[in-house]
C-alpha cells in the first residue's frame, strides 16, 4: 500500500465475502452488508462469479478465478474468527486492519459493545465514505493508525479504549502486508493493552514457495491483460510458520489455543470450495492472555 491509497485488497476480500453470502458455508456464513459497501464496478465481477460465468478470455479468467478463491478463503475464515469472538464473550473488541469488515454492523451480539476499528487512514476515510447512512449497533469507535509508524498504544488510549478488561482482539488478513519486524511491533502493542483473559485472533500465511511464485504470475497475468491487480501496491511482507508466531505471542503473554489450517477448518464446517491447497496455506490461530 503506498502512503496515499486506501487498500485494495480489502475490496477484494470483502468482494469475496459478497460472493460467498448465500452461497458458501450456508447456514454458517453470511454478511449481507459487503455488497452494499462495494461500487456498481465491484458489484458487476461479483455478480459474475456468484452466476458462475467464467470468462473465456485469460485475464477475466484470471480475475474470476482470483476472487472465487477468495470467496472460499472468506467463507471459512470469517465463521471461524465469528465463532471465537462469540466464544470469548469479551467486553470490547478491536479489529486491527479493519478494512471493510461488516461485523459491527451485521453482528447482533455486539449491539452496544465498544468496538474499535483501527486502520490505515487512507483504507478507514474511503470505508466510512463507502459506509454513507449504514449504523452500526455497536458502540463503534474508528482509529487511524499505520502500523509502520504510529503509536498503536497511544491511539487506541486516546479513542477510550480500556486496557483494565478484557479484549478481543481480530487481526484478520493483514500479517501478509507487514514486515516481521512490524508484526513483532503490533504484537507487542497488543500486549501493553490486553488484560487478563484478552483474546488474539490471527490469520496468517504459511510460507510456500509455489503460491509465491503462482500470486507473483496471477498478478503478471492481469497487468498483461489490462485486469485490475488488487495487490499491485501491497506486497506481501512476511509469512509465518505456526512455530515462530506462537513463541512471538508467548514472548508477550498469549498462549495458542487453536491453530488451524483453513482447508480443514472448511471440511469441518463444511465451506465447499475447490481452492484447496490455497486454503492449506492459511491458517487462523487464537490466543489468550492468562
Ligand atoms: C486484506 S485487507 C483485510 C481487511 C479486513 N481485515 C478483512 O479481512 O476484510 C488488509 C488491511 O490491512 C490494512 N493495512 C495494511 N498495512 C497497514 C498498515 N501499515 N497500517 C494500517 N493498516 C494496514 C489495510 O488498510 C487493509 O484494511
Amino acid at each position: 500500500m503506498t502512503e496515499r491509497a486506501a487498500s485494495r485488497t480489502a475490496i477484494l476480500v470483502c468482494q469475496g465475502r459478497a460472493v460467498a453470502d448465500g452461497r458458501l458455508g450456508i447456514g454458517r456464513f453470511s454478511d449481507p452488508i459487503a455488497t452494499e459497501l462495494l461500487t456498481d464496478d465491484e458489484r458487476a465481477l461479483v455478480t459474475l462469479v456468484r452466476a458462475g460465468a467464467v470468462p473465456a478470455s485469460f485475464g477475466p479468467r484470471m480475475e474470476y478465478e482470483l476472487l472465487s478463491a477468495t470467496a472460499e478463503v472468506m467463507a471459512v475464515r470469517t465463521i471461524a474468527i465469528d465463532d471465537a469472538v462469540l466464544a470469548a464473550a469479551n467486553p470490547q473488541l478491536v479489529i486491527l486492519g479493519a478494512g471493510l469488515d461488516a461485523r459491527a454492523w451485521r453482528m447482533p451480539d455486539l449491539r452496544g459493545t465498544p468496538v474499535y476499528e483501527v486502520d490505515h487512514p487512507s483504507s478507514q476515510a474511503e470505508k466510512r465514505a463507502r459506509l454513507g447512512d449504514h449504523e452500526s449497533t455497536a458502540d463503534i469507535h474508528f482509529v487511524a493508525v499505520d502500523f509502520a509508524k504510529d503509536s498503536l498504544p497511544a491511539a487506541l488510549a486516546a479513542a477510550g479504549h480500556n486496557d483494565s478488561v478484557p479484549t478481543t482482539w481480530i487481526w484478520e488478513g493483514v500479517v501478509p502486508y507487514l514486515t516481521p519486524a512490524q508484526v513483532a511491533a503490533t504484537v507487542a502493542a497488543i500486549a501493553q493493552r490486553s488484560a487478563p483473559a484478552s483474546r488474539l485472533i490471527v490469520t496468517y500465511p504459511t510460507p510456500n514457495r509455489a503460491y509465491k511464485y503462482g500470486r507473483k504470475a496471477m498478478q503478471l497475468i492481469l497487468t498483461l491483460s489490462g485486469r485490475p491487480n488488487p495487490m499491485a501496491h501491497e506486497p506481501q511482507r512476511s509469512t509465518w510458520t505456526p512455530q515462530a508466531l506462537s513463541a512471538l505471542l508467548a514472548a508477550h503473554g498469549f498462549t495458542v489455543t487453536t491453530d488451524r489450517d483453513l482447508e480443514s477448518l472448511a471440511v469441518e464446517t463444511k465451506v465447499e470450495g475447490k481452492h484447496r491447497s490455497l486454503r492449506a496455506d492459511g491458517h487462523i490461530l487464537t490466543a489468550d492472555r492468562t
